[in-house]
Parts: structure tokens; C-alpha cells; sequence
């Protein structure tokens, strides 16, 4: 499948209601996707608006930590759209952190990243295996991110969970190559999504992260994530899986 075409294809992406996810959603849908946005947060009326451009997107609400939602996020794809191609797991507890030092994080507080940010994968991926099956392949691509890469200070339950999320992407790809289903990550920068600039992260963060980590000294923002989307969700990296491709303005080089 070229990307460039429209396609019969249908993805499912998390936390799509808004930040990156929504970002994501809309560039699969205007390359031809047929586009299921889920989140915890009402999602129809993001999808309603990609709708009224005439793009293939319906909403539903789904928590990631919930077997249930899950379920009904992935009857969603199927009931709509026929099927189930590409699942991309976005959502995740990043903006809405409160930076601290590890030893004044609270276990709850652990417990509720790890449980978005790792459980959800997990169930997404169990809920989403039988339509992959029945389409004979598929993708799957996790939203990681650079902070487990480098090392943060101050998120510690966060960069352990995306580093799970690294490990997780290695071992599903190997046992799900055989069956045509690839699995791999994303990990961003900093990116200057809807939350992080409603967060008050970007005035903390942001001059650093340009001035002393980053080859090409911008800001990062949702947009420059959709290559790399587009790249593993589509014919392009048939061969490709298991891998995590940072895209960051090059700060962390693998
Ligand atoms: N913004 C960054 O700098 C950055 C960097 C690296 C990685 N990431 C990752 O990218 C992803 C998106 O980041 P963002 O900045 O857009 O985050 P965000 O916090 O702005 O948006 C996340 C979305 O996930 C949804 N969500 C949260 N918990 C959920 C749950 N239990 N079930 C369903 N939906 C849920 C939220 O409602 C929201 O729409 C996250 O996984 C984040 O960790 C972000």
C-alpha cells in the first residue's frame, strides 16, 4: 500500500481525543484510514470535526485499563469499518504528572502511571489480536519516549513505564512476526502537545530541551511524529519490528 493512496485500512488509536493522539488520528485518516478515536475523554467531538472534512474518524469512549472498553474500542473498528489494521497505543498519563523526587512519589501514584501506561498497552493489544488475525497481519505501534532513553529526573514511575513500553514492543514483536502482525515504537521528544502546553511544562522545559539536548534546535510538535506513524503503519516496514525509532530533532541517537 503506498501512503499516498487512499487505502481500505482501519486503525484504532488511543487517547486520540486530543495532543498527539489527535494528530495522529487525523493524518491516518487523511491518508486514506478509516479511523477509530479512542479515550477515556468523550472523543466523538474531535471526530465529529474530522468527519465534517469528510474524513472516514467516530469516537468512542474507552479507559485503556478497562478489559471491557477495550473490547468495545476494537468492536468499534470492526462494527464500523469491516476490520482492523493498525493499532496505535497513545494513550498515556504524561501531562498531567507532577514532577518530584522519586522518593516522594506515592506507590498509588506509581501504580496509576504503570497501570495507563503499560496495562493499557497490554490489554489494547490482547483486545485488537483476533481482528489483526483475521486480516491475516497487521501493525501495532507504541507511543514510548526519549525520557527512558536518556534517563529524567522526576518522573521516575513515567520513564519506567515507557521503558516497559520498549521492552514490551521487542518481546510482542517476536511473537507476533510470524503471524504478519509488527510491533514497534515510537519514542518522542518533547513535543508540544495540547496538554504540555496547557500543563505549563513547555515554560519549564522547553529552552532547555532546544538549547542543550536537541542537533536541530526547535520545538517538537505532534506533526513531526506522523512520518514515522505513517512509515510503521504501512507497507513500507513489512520487514521491520521490534524496533523503537526516536524522533527527537536528534538528542538521543540509538
Ligand atoms: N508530549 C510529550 O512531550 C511526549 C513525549 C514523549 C512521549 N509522549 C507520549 O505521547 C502520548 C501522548 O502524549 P500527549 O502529550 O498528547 O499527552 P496528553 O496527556 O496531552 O494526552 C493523552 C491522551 O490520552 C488520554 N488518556 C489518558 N489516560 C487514558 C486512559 N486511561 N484511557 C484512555 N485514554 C486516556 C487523555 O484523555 C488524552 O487525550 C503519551 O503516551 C505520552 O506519554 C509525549
Amino acid at each position: 500500500m503506498s501512503e499516498s493512496k487512499k487505502s481500505d485500512r482501519v486503525a484504532v488509536v488511543t487517547g486520540g481525543a486530543s495532543g498527539i493522539g489527535l494528530v495522529l488520528s487525523r493524518a491516518l485518516a487523511e491518508n486514506g484510514y478509516s479511523v477509530v478515536i479512542a479515550d477515556m475523554l468523550n472523543s466523538e467531538p474531535a471526530a465529529q470535526t474530522l468527519r465534517s472534512e469528510g474524513l472516514a474518524v467516530v469516537g468512542v469512549k474507552a479507559d485503556v485499563t478497562s478489559v471491557e472498553d477495550t473490547a468495545n474500542m476494537i468492536a468499534a473498528a470492526t462494527g464500523t469499518y469491516g476490520g482492523l489494521d493498525v493499532l496505535v497505543n497513545n494513550a498515556g498519563i504524561f501531562t498531567s504528572l507532577t514532577l518530584k523526587p522519586f522518593d516522594q512519589i506515592s506507590p498509588a501514584e506509581w501504580m496509576k502511571v504503570m497501570e495507563v501506561n503499560t496495562l493499557g498497552p497490554f490489554l489494547c493489544a490482547k483486545s485488537a489480536l483476533p481482528a489483526l488475525r483475521m486480516r491475516g497481519g497487521g501493525r501495532i505501534v507504541n507511543i514510548a519516549s526519549t525520557s527512558q532513553l536518556k534517563g529524567a529526573p522526576f518522573m521516575l514511575h513515567y520513564t519506567s513505564s515507557k521503558g516497559a513500553v520498549v521492552a514490551f514492543t521487542r518481546s510482542l514483536a517476536r511473537e507476533l512476526g510470524g503471524e504478519g502482525i509488527t510491533v514497534n515504537a515510537i519514542a518522542p521528544g518533547f513535543t508540544l502537545s495540547d496538554g504540555v502546553l496547557a500543563s505549563g511544562m513547555e515554560v519549564k522545559m522547553g529552552d532547555v530541551v532546544r538549547r542543550t539536548s536537541r542537533s536541530i534546535q526547535r520545538d517538537q510538535m505532534p506533526a513531526d511524529l506522523v512520518g514515522a506513524l505513517l512509515y510503521f503503519a504501512g507497507d513500507g516496514s513489512a520487514f521491520v519490528t521490534g524496533q523503537t525509532l526516536a524522533v527527537d530533532g536528534g538528542s538521543v541517537f540509538l
